[in-house]
């Protein structure tokens, strides 16, 4: 047979992915196994998205659609882009596809060619690197560390510029540490973007789940030249309960919007209608469910760190954002359990799942190796229980 696309060899399936299927398999076992590793909330999607949902099946409107997203989706995006972040996307700049990560997908397809350098501040969410890589591109891993709050600065940023750097994907709030990038940091980052005529792709998912007084801001808001090179990304997923209905959406500047709705009308065509109606119900809505979403998330983020605090030797990134708590756990490397030495993230986070049946992810997965992040979007109940686990399973691994 002949060999497959080379690009396939460039790619591999998340450990994310992997350690979630490997749960989902002892689930499926009817082991009782819990798990703190998807990057998932537990709410349910509000009652008016799903009512839309069916009324609009119920209405027939299940043929095919426009390519970049059905208008009255993109007008409602376009809106919520100037309420909520100062951003002046026209509907015709903005595409609608399936979720976010496709968001990324397609931006990146219209924008990475082989050899083109990638800045991606590390740790990072592990598709920004996989991807980059597939297309042949370079992904410059840059890395930052928990003194300076996992955020990266603008002089380690100009100093990471060669001919071949085109892009910089920042994630604030982030994924896995939380970390929320202020105004004035992403100021002097868009002013190195501008200076070497970068692009940006700011990814927003998280946006609405910031605690206490940290506050999202859209670095494309930040002056025209930023938001000429910066490509928003944001979705319904995380603040609506909204994962399995796979809507995300893009604004970026004309030209490369374009490219993207070509890329798109031969990949995908468009996202399932329905989901796309459910959306437009979502967003029209006041914001009183992403404030539930957050407050929820509030209360599990408390509980999980005064937990996470009760357990030696761990330490604990406190996050501004996002739901994932990520911590050092150097403490525990080199410990051993029945004969099985624990010497990276990943053999501790297969411990915690084979033995304790509790699903976590290892921080190698995020390109940093020594950490483990857990997801606290759960139900308090459930979340107390899971990290009776964790803690039993790290305690277990102390010297008698
Ligand atoms: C940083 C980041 N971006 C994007 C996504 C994907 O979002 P979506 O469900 O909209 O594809 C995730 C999901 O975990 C994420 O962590």
């Amino acid at each position: 047979m002949k060999p497959l696309a080379r690009r396939a060899g460039r790619i591999s399936t998340s450990q994310t992915v992997a350690i979630d299927a490997k749960y989902k398999r002892l689930k499926a076992e009817g082991k009782d196994v819990l798990s703190l590793g998807a990057g998932e909330p537990d709410l349910d999607t509000p009652e008016h998205a799903k009512l839309a949902a069916i009324e609009s099946i119920r209405a027939g409107r299940t043929k095919y659609s426009q390519v970049t997203g059905l208008p009255e989706l993109k007008d409602a995006v376009s809106r919520k882009f100037a309420r909520d972040n100062g951003l002046s996307y026209p509907p015709a700049d903005i595409i609608i596809s399936g979720g976010a990560k496709h968001c990324v997908f397609n931006t990146l397809l219209a924008l990475v060619e082989e050899g083109d350098e990638v800045l991606i501040p590390t740790p990072c969410w592990v598709t920004y690197p996989e991807l980059v890589r597939f297309l042949g591109g370079a992904p410059i891993l840059l890395p930052t560390d928990m003194a300076s709050g996992f955020k990266l600065n603008a002089q380690d940023l100009r100093k990471a510029m060669t001919p071949k750097s085109k892009l910089l994907i920042l994630n604030s709030p982030g994924n896995p540490t939380g970390a929320v990038y202020d105004e004035a940091e992403l100021r002097a980052l868009a002013d190195v973007v501008v200076e070497h005529d970068l692009y940006c792709l700011s990814d927003e998912i998280y946006e609405y789940i910031v605690y206490g007084g940290a506050r999202h801001v859209s670095i494309a808001a930040l002056g025209a030249e930023i938001f000429a090179r910066t490509i928003t990304i944001n979705g319904m997923s995380k603040a609506y309960a909204m994962t399995g209905w796979r809507i995300g959406y893009t604004g970026a500047p004309p030209a490369l919007a374009a490219a993207i709705g070509a890329i798109q009308s031969h990949g995908t065509h468009h996202p399932a209608n329905a989901s796309q109606y459910a959306a437009i119900a979502a967003l029209a809505a006041d914001k009183s469910f992403p404030d539930l979403m957050r407050s929820h998330l509030s209360d599990c983020r408390e509980l999980a760190l005064r937990r996470l605090a009760a357990i030696p030797g761990l330490l604990v990134f406190p996050p501004a954002g996002a739901f994932y708590a990520f911590f050092n756990l150097h403490a525990y490397l080199g410990a051993s359990y029945r004969g099985k030495t624990m010497a990276t993230s990943m053999d501790i986070c297969e411990y915690l799942l084979d033995e304790h049946l509790l699903a976590t992810v290892p921080g190698s997965s995020f390109g940093l190796e020594g950490f483990m992040r857990i997801s606290f979007a759960n139900g308090l109940e459930a979340l107390d229980a899971a990290l009776d686990r964790l803690e039993k399973g790290f305690r277990a691994l102390l010297p008698a």
